[in-house]
């Protein structure tokens, strides 16, 4: 009987859990986020994409490379920032004194909370706002950065993920991104659409994305632009677009 009451109280508290609204910053353990960023799958395929590849990608994206890259992309960031596939949150270290919040939009509950030490080291609070880039549950003209690290790879449809960019940023708000995608040797591209199906089951990644096709198709400004082979990664996965674009 005491058990019973034990166990209905501990349930109770669960689904109390549950159902309380979000609320900002840390307290975030996501229980309510919208759509993907669920953990309850059962199917195998589910139970690596939400528990090992979020792991994964924590461990592959950490490297002293490409953390170089981050602080190079992250300098200049301003007041409120919407960071499209905050992941395991690995940008969070290199965010400038200026940032004010985070508004963070993943679908991973793991990843996020892979986040948890980086987030309690930062000056900076984090607020989950959602789980997919292309349907940004922000107003128009709302933020005054986007920031995305090798995120438009992991999105079905990138070209409406920079719509959605263009349309929260604040009128001149500025994308920061670093994105790898489609390389310009015919040898690499070929290896590329080789391997994208595997890619994709493994790191959640399409390999072949036309960045530049995209950005110049998304409305924002290209105001800087450099792309390279980044130095130590495989050549198929390797192709960096790294840059700012203006709203
Ligand atoms: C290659 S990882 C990069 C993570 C992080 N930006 C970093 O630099 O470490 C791609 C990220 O995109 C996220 N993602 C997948 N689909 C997404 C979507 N529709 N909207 C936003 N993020 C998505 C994945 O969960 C993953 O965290």
């Amino acid at each position: 009987m005491v058990d019973e009451a034990l166990d209905l109280a501990a349930r109770l508290a669960a689904a109390r859990r549950l159902l309380a609204p979000c609320r900002s910053t840390d307290a975030q353990e996501r229980s309510c986020l919208p759509g993907p960023a669920r953990e309850a799958s059962l199917d195998p395929v589910g139970l690596y994409r939400e528990h090992l590849q979020p792991r994964l990608l924590n461990a592959t994206l950490g490297t002293s490379a490409a953390t170089v890259v981050r602080r190079r992309v992250c300098a200049g960031l301003v007041g409120e920032v919407l960071e499209i596939g905050y992941g395991s949150g690995l940008n969070q270290p290199h965010l400038p004194a200026g940032v004010r919040r985070v508004l963070a939009v993943d679908p991973s509950a793991t990843g996020f909370r892979l986040s948890a030490r980086r987030r309690a080291a930062s000056p900076v609070p984090v607020l989950v706002v959602g789980g997919d880039a292309q349907a940004l549950p922000v107003p128009d003209d709302h933020v005054d950065a986007v920031l995305s690290t090798w995120n438009l790879c992991a999105v079905a449809d990138p070209a409406a993920a920079l719509r959605e960019v263009r349309r929260v940023l604040r009128p001149g708000g500025l994308f920061h991104f670093v994105e790898h995608g489609l390389a310009p040797d015919d040898e690499v591209v070929r290896r590329q659409r080789r391997c994208n199906a595997v890619n994709k089951g493994l790191t959640g990644c399409v390999l072949d994305r036309d960045v530049r096709a995209l950005l110049d198709g998304s409305g924002l400004q290209v105001l800087a632009l450099s792309t390279y082979y980044a130095e130590g990664a495989p050549k198929p996965a390797g192709y960096f677009y790294e840059g700012r674009a203006r709203a």
